[in-house]
Formats: C-alpha cells, sequence, structure tokens
C-alpha cells in the first residue's frame, strides 16, 4: 500500500491573545516550521506510531481502545478517539512524524501534531472532512481526550492559515478572512527559551477567572461585553475587572488591527500590538520577565512597528515586527542587549513574508 504524505505548520498570533475561549477575534498567522506525517495503512486495526524527535519505542494501540498515557501518543489517540466520536470508520496504520516546530515555545507543535495526523488520515481513508471540521476535530482531541482547555485558534490557524497572510478569524462562528503581510514587513519570533505547559494550572486559572468575569457581566463569553461596557468592567473586584477589560480591549483592538492592516497602516498596526502586549502583561497577568525584556528591547529599535508575547503565555516567544531593512540590526540589538542581561542568547526566527524565505539562527 502506497504511502500518503502530509504535513501542517505552526502559528504565531499577531494579535487577539486569550480571546478564542470567550468567542473573541484572532489573528494567527502561520510559521515556516511544519510538521511532517508519513501514513501508511494495515490490514489490522492497530496504530503504531513514531515521533522523530521523541525518542523511544513506537507508541502502540488499537483503536477503540485509546487511554490517557500523558505522552505524545495522546494527541495521536485524541485525533482517532474524536474520529470515532463523529462516526467516522478508519483502519489502522503506521505513522511517523518529524517536526521543527520547537515543543513549548509558544508556536503550537501541539495543533501541527494533530493537523498533520488528521490531514494523513483524511487523505489515506478518503474522509469528508472539510480543513475548518479537521481543526474542530484536532481541538476536540486537545480538550476532550488530552485533557487542555484550549480554543480554537491554533488547529484553525494550523489547518487555514498561510505563512504570508494573517488569518482574521471570528472564533464564534469561524467566519475568517485571509489578509496579507505588506512584502517590507519582517515577523521576527524570539524565543525566550522559557518552556511553557498548557494542560497544567496557569492557562487554566486565567480561563477559570475571565469565566467568572463573565458570569459578573451577565453573560456566558466576554465576546459579548463590547467596549463600552468598560464602566461596568471596572467596577468589578480588582482581578476580575483586570481579567475582563484585558479581553474586552483585546477583542477591540482585533477589530482595530484588520483595519489597519487592510488599509496598510503598519504604524497604527504595530501600536496595537503593544498594547496588547501591555494589556497581556499588566491585565491578564500571562507574561513573565525575560519575555516582558525582550519585547521592550525589541520595541526601542528603530524599524520596529510594536512586539509583544504571543501564545498563552507563562514562557514562549516574542514576535516584532520589523521593516525588512532594519531586521538584521534589530535582531542583532536584541540578541547582545538580552544576552548582556544574564540571559541565554535567544533564538530568533525570522520571516519575510513577501518572499517566505527563513532564517534561522
Ligand atoms: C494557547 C491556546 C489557544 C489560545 C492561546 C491564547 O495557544 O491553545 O487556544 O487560547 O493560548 O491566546
Amino acid at each position: 500500500m502506497r504511502d500518503v504524505h502530509a504535513d501542517a505548520p505552526g502559528r504565531v498570533n499577531l494579535i487577539g491573545e486569550h480571546t478564542d475561549y470567550h468567542d473573541g477575534f484572532v489573528m494567527p498567522c502561520a510559521v515556516p516550521q511544519r510538521t511532517r506525517a508519513v501514513l501508511r495503512r494495515r490490514d489490522d486495526t492497530r496504530v503504531v506510531a513514531r515521533s522523530r524527535e521523541m525518542e523511544g519505542a513506537p507508541f502502540e494501540y488499537e483503536l477503540g481502545r485509546e487511554r490517557q498515557t500523558q505522552t505524545w501518543g495522546d494527541y495521536v489517540q485524541g485525533v482517532t478517539w474524536v474520529l470515532a466520536g463523529e462516526g467516522f470508520r478508519i483502519g489502522g496504520f503506521e505513522l511517523d512524524l518529524e517536526s521543527d516546530v520547537p515543543v513549548g515555545s509558544g508556536l503550537s507543535s501541539s495543533a501541527a501534531l494533530e493537523v498533520s495526523t488528521l490531514r494523513a488520515i483524511r487523505a489515506a481513508f478518503q474522509l469528508e472532512l472539510s480543513d475548518v471540521a479537521l481543526a474542530r476535530a484536532a481541538q476536540r482531541a486537545e480538550v476532550e481526550f488530552v485533557g487542555a482547555p484550549v480554543g480554537i485558534m491554533d488547529q484553525m490557524a494550523s489547518s487555514l492559515a498561510g505563512e504570508r497572510e494573517a488569518l482574521f478569524l471570528d472564533t464564534r462562528t469561524l467566519a475568517f478572512e485571509r489578509i496579507p503581510l505588506p512584502s517590507t514587513l519582517e515577523l521576527a519570533v524570539i524565543d525566550s527559551g522559557v518552556a511553557h505547559q498548557h494542560a497544567g494550572g496557569d492557562y487554566v486559572t486565567r480561563r477559570r477567572e475571565s469565566e467568572k468575569a463573565a458570569h459578573a457581566l451577565g453573560v456566558e463569553r466576554l465576546r459579548d461585553v463590547g467596549i463600552e461596557r468598560l464602566p461596568e468592567v471596572e467596577a468589578l473586584p480588582p482581578l476580575l475587572s483586570r481579567r475582563a477589560r484585558h479581553v474586552v480591549t483585546e477583542n477591540a483592538r482585533v477589530l482595530e488591527a484588520r483595519t489597519a492592516l487592510l488599509e496598510g497602516d503598519l504604524v497604527q498596526f504595530g501600536r496595537l500590538l503593544s498594547a496588547s502586549h501591555a494589556s497581556l502583561r499588566d491585565d491578564y497577568e500571562v507574561s513573565i520577565e525575560p519575555v516582558d525584556l525582550l519585547v521592550a528591547l525589541a520595541d526601542a529599535q528603530p524599524g520596529v512597528f510594536g512586539a509583544r508575547m504571543t501564545g498563552g503565555g507563562f514562557g514562549g516567544a516574542a514576535i516584532a515586527l520589523v521593516s525588512h531593512d532594519h531586521a538584521e540590526g534589530v535582531e542583532g540589538a536584541v540578541r547582545a542587549t538580552f544576552a548582556a542581561g544574564g540571559h541565554r542568547e535567544p533564538e530568533i526566527r525570522a520571516t519575510e513574508p513577501s518572499a517566505g524565505a527563513e532564517r534561522v539562527s
């Protein structure tokens, strides 16, 4: 039987952080780093999965007997478990995975794994699954099987976003719009080297706090609280007020960012990114000191339109939007000053939206 090849990218989020589980707006784009899957059908119902990055024996199980193991194999099991629950009939398979999406950097290696695996299964077993339905299945695998209560941004980005365009997404309706990034812009992804972990504590705590704030404002999801209700938000107890204020103002910023990008106003777009960071740092309290420092260093360089943390936070990476002709200078300055402050030299991955070229240094 022939091998099926599929792949899926990691993502960065340009703006719209911690809004997706409140049915809000997000604007991610794909990164050049990808997970590749090679799948070969078997004649039985056994799954044998290997990952080049995860050493050790292959991960093996019987379809229909998926059980949580707290290992990377849970992402594969989650996917076949969800497909069975949705009535799709598949057989056993061999799966070989390899990935250059770094784990724990906030670039969504888990979504890339889920989406590449689902794409390979879809092709091998000829499943009728749209790209949006595939993203939903990937998210269900992560929430319901792996046990990380994430929103849908990462899976939608991995399934639908391109590298040189922002995916403006309404996470309530899943309506999306692809907006090209200007060719003069370079997107620098600056890894703090501090790994984050989502299934665990802090992400869940923030989610619960903001849900509590939503209920205090009489809604299920903060998407339904417009910016005109900020006075009510300000009147909540301080912690709930800060959590809600972030989500409410962040949704407004994403809408403004969409307009700015459509109008080619990079200065305004960059300002909104930096404001998003301040809100995540001060109101949502999901940033960490090394990432704040990277953002401040980047923001202070000539040629930088804006910078912010990206992804769930508590570690991971920052992004900076840099005018192409300043990119090398900015990267050199950020790297040197960060390291001089006693931190490990950050890895900077820069993508040039125009050429799609990738530089890893
Ligand atoms: C993680 C989750 C996403 C989203 C972001 C924060 O990446 O997987 O669903 O909530 O955090 O914006």
